[in-house]
């Protein structure tokens, strides 16, 4: 087994039969030289600077209905709520003058924002020295056209599991055919692609956890995500069994061997269910954190899971509390946008 981590350690390469392998192992030894060699690959490929990105969830209104997710049309027990566009760029301006180089704009997948309210917020924001990451969900191929144009950078939409079977199970009325598509044309229009999968839903296997992360590698994404499922009230998975930590940072682990160089975050699910389980993810293959920076009053309605980790501080606190932290791993805060290198 470890022969496979050394494989994948020199080779950045893995076949299915030899990912679910891993994936399986129960070993704890083996597993910690997983995320050990993850950590290695990381410093080797990127140095020790994490880099931030302060998330704003500028509306929880969504016209899906995935089966995990707390924000889904069907739930009636949240809150709705949008942010006016200019206080949008006024909490985005707060976070760049705080030290933020990247502002990630996120929201449930909806039509509130017209697309030239989105040029606007957009155009205003790239006006300061910042880098732009949408998260919006599925549009058409102009509609991301426009955002590029008006200068946004990245765009994050994680296929969430290549088993279509699956798929199709937690997506009623979407089609993965069409989620393909959207990050086809998101990279045809140069975005920096971010993508990812959730660990741990109900009938996933090894096998399509294996699947995931080929299908990173094959899509040559930027920015891999990963979290593991938390059951969510009013949602018809609130009974079910959460995702595994162990298992989750082993998939982003392995991602890692397997993609040496791009962005990982260390989701805020894994610190959600883990306790320290951000550090445990920026010592075995992660160089990214997203800070929520979204109004505190709001963002609370946000509840895509329950008891979300959320730092309670003030905004122009966050990077001062964050070096503390890093600093007990011997890691620093970038200062630079966190591009990927390739
Ligand atoms: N548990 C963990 N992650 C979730 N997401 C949605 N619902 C859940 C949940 N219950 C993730 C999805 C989505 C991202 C914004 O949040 O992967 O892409
Ligand atoms: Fe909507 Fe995204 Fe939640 Fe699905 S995961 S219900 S698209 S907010």
């Amino acid at each position: 087994m470890k022969k496979l981590i050394e494989k994948a350690r020199d080779k950045h390469f893995l076949t299915k039969v030899e990912l679910i392998e891993l994936l399986e192992c129960k070993n704890i030894e083996i597993n910690n030289f997983l995320f050990s060699t993850a950590d290695i690959i990381r410093k080797h490929y990127l140095g020790e600077q994490i880099h931030l990105r302060g998330l704003i969830e500028i509306s929880n209104i969504c016209n899906q209905n995935c089966f995990y997710c707390g924000l889904r049309n069907a739930n009636n027990n949240i809150k709705r709520y949008y942010l006016e566009p200019d206080k949008i760029i006024k909490t985005a301006k707060n976070a760049i003058e705080a030290g933020f180089k990247t502002i990630v704009l996120q929201s449930g997948e909806s039509s509130v924002y017209k697309l030239d309210q989105l040029v606007y917020i957009i155009k205003e924001i790239k006006k300061f020295d910042v880098a732009l990451t949408l998260s919006l969900g599925e549009k058409s191929l102009e509609e991301y056209k426009t955002y590029k144009e008006a200068g946004a950078d990245r765009y994050l939409l994680r296929i969430e599991t290549t088993d279509k079977k699956l798929y199709k199970q937690m997506h009623p009325n979407m089609s993965y055919s069409n989620r393909l598509k959207c990050l086809d044309d998101l990279k045809s229009l140069n975005f920096e692609l971010g993508t990812g999968c959730l660990v741990g839903l109900p009938n996933q296997t090894f096998e399509s956890l294996a699947d995931d992360i080929l299908f990173f590698k094959e899509i040559e994404a930027d920015m891999i995500g990963i979290g593991p499922f938390i059951s969510s009230p009013n949602t018809p998975l609130e009974n079910a069994t959460n995702g595994d930590f162990l298992l989750a940072l082993k998939v982003m682990a392995l991602t890692r061997l397997l993609l040496p160089d791009i962005n990982i975050p260390a989701t805020t699910a894994m610190e959600t269910i883990e306790k320290n389980g951000q550090l445990k993810a920026l010592c075995s293959g992660a160089n990214v954190v997203m800070p929520n920076i979204t109004d505190k009053t709001i963002c609370k309605n946000y509840s895509i899971y329950p008891n979300k980790a959320n730092l309670n501080v003030e905004l122009n606190k966050i990077k001062a509390l964050l070096t503390n932290k890093f600093s007990t791993i011997n890691r620093t805060i970038s200062n630079d946008h966190g591009f990927h290198n390739r």
